[in-house]
């Protein structure tokens, strides 16, 4: 079932989904997090840092899985997933390092590394909630509207209106990968508990989709109907459609 909530800002929206999380690791002995990178969850990372800082939450024993990486960049690239991670939250909080769990992109056998990494995700008995984003096409994860998509972890090209909405973190937009490793549908679906959080006006049309009772490959996000508990959290803008 999928539980809207439309609130007026985007910091509002990090406020919200940080004390969903917030409660989730601290009700939890092994908190397991799934993670998302971008613009959009910045602002749940600032305030999860931020209740850290009050001592209000320990990430001693918290593990995480990220959704995806882009082919061919190592870690130590400033626009690596894992860099921003690092940057965004885990160099901020008392996690421990070797709990934290991202798809390498840099490996030399892609299919070996999707392989193994769809294992470290089934090694976990519970993931206690999926953080994501929302691409303005649909795709959650790197998993973009197509006639198929992935169930597992797997090797994705990226659309051209992905790469152009990436193109504003890199020099220009030659320099954004084309392919990345990402999550499949069913490993995301995996997770316990789901938000997916959105704001300004460019994800409006994907997010009206969400709420009606159709599932498409075009919407890659849409499958998330299928799982029983799903918070969409979204600003003003990005709720522009919705009744
Ligand atoms: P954004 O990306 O948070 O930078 O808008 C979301 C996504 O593409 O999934």
């Amino acid at each position: 079932m999928i539980n809207f909530k439309i609130v007026d800002s985007y910091d509002e929206i990090g406020v919200l989904a940080s004390k969903m999380v917030a409660e989730i690791i601290s009700k939890n002995s092994n908190p397991v997090l799934g993670l998302a990178t971008g613009s959009t969850p910045i602002g749940l990372y600032s305030n999860l840092i931020k209740l850290y800082n009050e001592k209000k939450l320990d990430f001693s024993k918290v593990s995480t899985v990220n959704l995806d990486e882009y082919v061919g960049l190592e870690e130590d690239n400033p626009q690596s997933y894992k860099y921003f991670m690092n940057e965004n939250l885990f160099s901020k909080v008392n996690i421990d390092i070797k709990n934290t769990f991202l798809p390498n992109g840099a490996a030399e056998n892609l299919l070996e590394e999707a392989k193994r990494y769809e294992n470290i995700l089934e090694s976990f008995e519970n993931i206690h909630v999926q953080i994501l984003g929302i691409g303005s096409n649909g795709h959650i994860g790197f998993n973009e509207p197509f006639n198929e998509l992935n169930l597992y972890t797997s090797i994705v090209d990226l659309k051209k209106e992905t790469i152009d909405a990436n193109s504003r973190f890199f020099e220009d937009s030659s320099m954004v990968p084309r392919k990345a490793i990402s999550m499949g549908i069913k490993s995301i679906l995996r997770a316990d508990k789901i938000i997916l959080m959105a704001y300004g006006e460019s994800k409006a049309k994907a997010i009206e989709y969400l709420a009606n009772d159709k599932i498409s490959t075009d919407v890659p996000a849409s499958f998330l109907k299928l799982h029983k508990d799903v918070h969409i959290i979204v600003d003003k803008e990005a709720a522009k459609y919705l009744k």
